[in-house]
């Protein structure tokens, strides 16, 4: 029997990377699961691969900055599953490792948009549903960058910072209602991620990478999806409020 055996599961930005890798080993744990993503090539892609390999899964196109689409996303799940299990607040893009005295608003805009309010957007739909439903689970893609303070861009800095104060908020304001947040930061993963920066601040990314020399190895999507299905799981049970460092140890130091 799978460690998500009968579990609903919702990922976002799981067309591609992390998200992908997440939704694979959840299906593969025996969750049914929604391919969230706002590329709905990649998400189409996706969910045809998991029912190929006998997974039960369906895409719901939605970008997660925009709150109707967020609700849909939601109402849709409850709708062909009868009820949410599990939210994975993975979605997210980089700062171009725009330093303080670079910032350009528009990009400080975008990751807000998508990196924090996202993630309360996924917050506010889903937690009345688990409340319903006598609980949850979520785990929210934070990153290393949401733990120190100089690992990437100004703006990519303070929203994982945000993630991570998220994720205690709602540990503490909702634990007693049997809901447990948790989220994991990954220092470097080899993903399409980096390829998305343009234009990137070439101070900004000198000060990024001091010390990467230091980084023992780049993470796998699936040493990050092994973590997810931990704390999605009843394995992690007295667990909630706490963001795990996938890092090799990198922070440590
Ligand atoms: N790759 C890394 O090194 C790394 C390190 C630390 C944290 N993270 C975090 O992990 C998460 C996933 O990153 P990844 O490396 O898999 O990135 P990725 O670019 O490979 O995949 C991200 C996916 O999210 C989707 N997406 C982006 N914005 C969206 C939106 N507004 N609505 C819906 N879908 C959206 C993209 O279309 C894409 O399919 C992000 O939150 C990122 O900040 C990544």
């Amino acid at each position: 029997m799978g460690r998500l055996e009968k579990k609903v599961a919702i990922i976002t930005g799981s067309g591609a990377g992390i998200g992908k890798a997440i939704a694979t080993h959840y299906a593969e744990e025996g969750a049914k699961v929604v391919i969230v993503d706002f590329n709905e090539e990649a998400l189409h892609t996706t969910v045809n691969e998991l029912k190929k390999a006998g997974h039960e899964a369906i895409g719901i196109k939605v970008n997660v900055a925009v709150e109707e689409d967020v609700a849909k996303m939601v109402n849709e799940t409850v709708k062909t599953f009868g009820r949410v299990d599990i939210l994975v607040n993975n979605a997210g893009v980089g700062d171009n490792m725009q330093a303080a005295e670079n910032v350009k608003d528009e990009t400080w805009q975008r990751v807000m948009d998508i990196n924090v309010t996202g993630v309360m957007r996924g917050l506010r739909q889903v937690i009345p549903v688990f409340l319903a439903n006598g609980g949850g689970t979520i785990v929210n893609m934070a990153s290393i960058s949401g733990l120190t303070g100089g690992r990437g861009g100004l703006a990519y800095t303070a929203a994982k910072h945000a993630v991570v104060g998220m994720t205690k908020n709602i540990a503490s304001q909702y634990g007693p209602q049997n809901i447990r947040c948790n989220a994991i930061a990954p220092a470097h993963v080899e993903t399409g991620f980096a390829a998305t920066m343009t234009n990137v601040d070439e101070f900004g990314m000198q000060i990024a990478t001091r010390g990467l020399n230091l980084l023992p190895k780049a993470g796998t999507i699936q040493d990050i999806s092994n973590i997810a299905i931990f704390l999605a799981s009843e394995e992690s049970a007295y667990i909630n409020g706490v963001t795990l460092a996938a890092d090799a140890g990198w922070s440590a130091y």
